[in-house]
């Protein structure tokens, strides 16, 4: 992890305690500890050890994480050019990149094949044409709509189709002179209900049964929770246990026999939430028709898209005030003009009393769904910067 990667001209990468590199600190900002990323691929791995771990680039795709994360061994779960290129960068081989967006232009496809990729999610008979045009031979897995419920932010009908649409579409794939190499389904971000996979892993057996054949793979998705404001979550543990449960009260499928299909996870904020705090500053403070309200110099359009509706209510802290010191509820806002950028109304938000122009705001488990979202330039207002935290080495392990 040596070589500075490609990063984004706006990212930087600081050695921890260094005190010079902190006075010159953008504010906002994304604090992603790579040593916390590492931990987080560990614990992945230990609790779900049956599968292919293949992150999904979306959550973060900063060079440095993706270096760490290809060093680990991890697949991944790309999404378009970009997140191929940014891959192929990272020095993942194509053989470990899986493109799972079942929504694709002929370019897309002819950029993932130019690289080597061979193995293509799909949801929609045009889409499993096109792979046959431009793909033929590859490895097809075909996305079921997965029952979301307990997820803070659902796909909601976006992707995916039923059982017996998913064996029809394995069936045009084989035709057509694709693999019909598997099933897959996303429970959910944030995924709170453990169910949501035991349901999913059902509906991949009935697929099973239409399609008359078992499958190679089975890809569970991701949706692993992290802690938020809201309150406890499933660990991974009672995720994986939710998952292996399925699997082995599905082995058996009726008139097809005994399925064990190869295990894919694509994990994106289970391995990168924790590991960001997103910094931020107070811009203003003011009361308005009996409220408080507190503007940040970061909102909805500097990479807390994940507010909308406030779905994902973060967890906050601000370093410069005792933990003890007297709180009151806020209106949490963003800086820009736009009427949409205000984080939190409804939620139980309580900053201290004392909070002024100047002070930190830091978000926590902010790591993933921030920088990439971050959009590019709206309102004036530059993109979220990352600022990587690595490990410190002791002289003896650098010796
Ligand atoms: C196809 C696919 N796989 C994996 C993920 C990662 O999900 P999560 O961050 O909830 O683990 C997503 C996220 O949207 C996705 O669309």
């Amino acid at each position: 992890m040596g070589a500075q990667r490609a990063a984004r001209a706006h990212d930087r990468v600081v050695e921890p305690r260094s005190d010079s590199a902190d006075r010159v600190m953008p504010s906002p900002r994304l604090e992603l500890d790579l040593a916390a990323v590492s931990r987080a691929f560990s614990a992945f791995r230990d609790a779900l050890p049956e599968a292919e771990p293949a992150y999904a680039v979306k959550a973060n795709p900063h060079p440095e994480v993706l270096g760490l994360l290809a060093a680990r061994g991890a697949s991944v779960d790309l999404a378009s050019v970009g997140e191929l290129d940014a891959c192929l960068l990272a020095g993942i081989t194509p053989a470990r990149m899986s493109w799972g967006n079942p929504v694709k232009k002929p370019a897309d496809v002819r950029a993932a094949v130019a690289a080597g990729v061979t193995r293509f999610t799909t949801d929609a008979p045009a889409d499993v044409d096109l792979l046959a045009r431009l793909a033929p031979g590859a490895a097809v897995t075909v996305r079921l709509g997965a029952d979301d419920t307990g997820s803070a932010t659902p796909f909601a009908g976006k992707f995916g189709v039923t059982p017996d649409e998913a064996a029809a579409l394995l069936t045009r794939a084989r035709d057509a002179g694709l693999r019909a190499h598997g099933l897959g389904f996303h429970p959910g971000s944030q995924q709170t209900d453990p169910d949501a996979w035991r349901r999913g892993i059902a509906a991949a057996a009935r697929a099973v049964e239409h399609f008359g054949a078992p499958v190679a793979e089975l890809d569970v998705g991701g949706g692993f929770p992290t802690p938020h404001a809201a309150g406890p979550v499933p660990d991974l543990a009672t995720c994986a246990d939710a998952i292996r449960g399925a699997l082995a009260a599905h082995r058996e499928v009726p008139g097809v026999g005994v399925w064990r299909p190869h295990l894919v996870a694509e994990p994106g904020r289970a391995l990168v939430a924790e590991a960001g705090v997103l910094v931020a500053e107070v811009v203003l403070v003011a009361d308005r028709a009996g409220r408080r309200w507190v503007y940040l110099d970061v909102g909805r359009y500097q990479g807390l898209a994940e507010t909308e509706g406030e779905m994902i209510v973060y967890r906050l802290r601000t370093p410069g005030h005792p933990s003890d010191a007297p709180r009151g509820p806020v209106v949490l806002a963003g800086p820009t003009c736009d009427g949409d950028d205000v984080l939190y109304r409804r939620a139980d938000v309580r900053l201290p009393l004392d909070l002024a122009p100047g002070d930190v705001v830091e978000f926590l488990g902010a790591g993933a769904y921030t920088a990439s979202y971050a959009s590019v330039g709206f309102n004036g207002l530059p993109p979220l910067p990352t600022v990587i935290r690595r490990p410190v080495e002791t002289p003896e392990e650098t010796a």
